[in-house]
């Protein structure tokens, strides 16, 4: 296919993200700029079901999708003709979601005989940080110390320049979103759980404590046995299964705030002693963090009180999945030179690094 030429200046890629229950479509401006950021969630429809049920969320995007490209459009005052380039998730994820956003991608980028570009969804968490003014490149410079921790990873990458990833950690089984999911169905929270684990938490008196699961000296995490331990403590206290403490409305909140925190001091100290490792381990310039556990604000706060390099974390609403991320890594890619064909295909498990 001939592309249309684009000039340097003012690239404006149009991002699709559909690698879970999100049905996000966003415009970005040379890779910096957001220009809009439509996100569709299926929570209210997943939420019954204690967490994403794949059928489901592929019938849902199915739905979303055009009106959340008419949508991102409207809302940053273009038109179809006005976008210069396609980027769209194509893994990892679940294959049945993923699938609606490349095909809906691929049909844009041919009709408008544009670039498409494929995006690895963990690397497009990462550049969500150069969307909030950031510019981690200079200030502080590679090599980066990498967190992105999600509902499906948590894992540590060095980031070493535009691209350049090595795994250096990751969770050896749940990942840190899943288990605040878990660990909030535990407690009778809903879905997703890591927003309402932050949210029950305050105010708590720290009169639990969960162990922490350090992994002897290595990078790596494991969440499982935390979710165990609040299972067994949830069970002691009365908690779980629901009703069979026999608490009054009042008691009940006050022991799932102090589990609820108990279980996220334990994940905000893990992961915030081991990304301080792994940065002074790899001799890394500053911290980048991204994904949905990223918005958590203990984390942030924690991160921000013990790093002695600059921290760089993207407003809350763009470590969640969104398809401004996906557009602003694409535009780096783009300018390495980075094209996918038409015959770009899904990959749920794409690795990172
Ligand atoms: O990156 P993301 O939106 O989707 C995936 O790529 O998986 O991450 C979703 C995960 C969920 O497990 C959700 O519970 C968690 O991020 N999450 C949080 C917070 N907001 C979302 N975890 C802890 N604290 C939060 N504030
Ligand atoms: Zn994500």
């Amino acid at each position: 296919m001939c592309e249309r030429v684009i000039g340097p200046a003012d690239m404006k890629i149009l991002g699709i993200e559909t690698s879970c229950d999100e049905t996000a479509v966003g415009i970005v401006e040379d890779g910096r700029r957001l220009r809009s950021n439509v996100i569709a969630s299926q929570t209210a429809l997943h939420s019954v079901h204690g967490g994403v049920v794949p059928e489901v969320a592929s019938r849902q995007h199915i739905k979303d999708i055009v009106p959340a490209v008419e949508q991102a459009l409207a809302d940053s005052g273009s038109n179809l003709q006005d976008v210069d380039a396609v980027a769209v998730t194509h893994g990892p994820g679940l294959a049945g979601a993923l699938i609606t956003g490349l095909n809906t991608a691929k049909a844009i980028a041919f009709g408008l005989n544009v670039p498409l570009i494929g995006v690895n969804h963990l690397e497009g968490h990462i550049y969500a940080s150069w969307l909030s003014h950031a510019n981690p490149e200079e200030d502080p410079g590679f090599p980066l110390a990498c967190l992105v921790a999600s509902g499906g990873h948590t894992d540590l990458l060095l980031m070493e320049g535009h691209g350049r990833y090595e795994l250096v950690g990751r969770t050896r089984d749940d990942a840190a979103g899943e288990a605040f999911d878990k660990a909030a169905r535990i407690l009778g929270l809903s879905f997703p759980g890591g927003p309402e684990i932050q949210r029950v938490s305050q105010g708590a008196k720290g009169l639990q404590r969960l162990p922490r699961a350090w992994m002897k000296d290595t990078l790596d995490f494991s969440f499982s046995g935390l979710k165990t331990a609040t299972l067994h403590l949830a069970q002691e206290q009365g908690v779980y299964p629901p009703g069979s403490g026999g608490h009054n409305p009042d008691e009940l909140a006050d022991l799932v705030r102090e589990i609820a925190s108990a279980f996220q001091e334990s994940v905000v100290e893990v992961i915030s002693t081991k990304l301080l490792h792994m940065a002074e381990k790899y001799h890394a310039r500053g911290l980048i963090l991204g994904g949905g556990v990223t918005a958590n604000a203990r984390l942030r706060q924690e991160i921000a009180r013990i790093s002695p390099l600059p921290v760089i974390i993207p407003p809350p609403v763009l470590c969640t999945d969104n398809g401004a991320m996906i557009a602003a890594c694409a535009y780096f890619q783009y300018k390495r030179g980075h094209r996918s064909g038409l015959e770009l295909d899904i990959d749920p498990g794409l690795p990172l690094g």
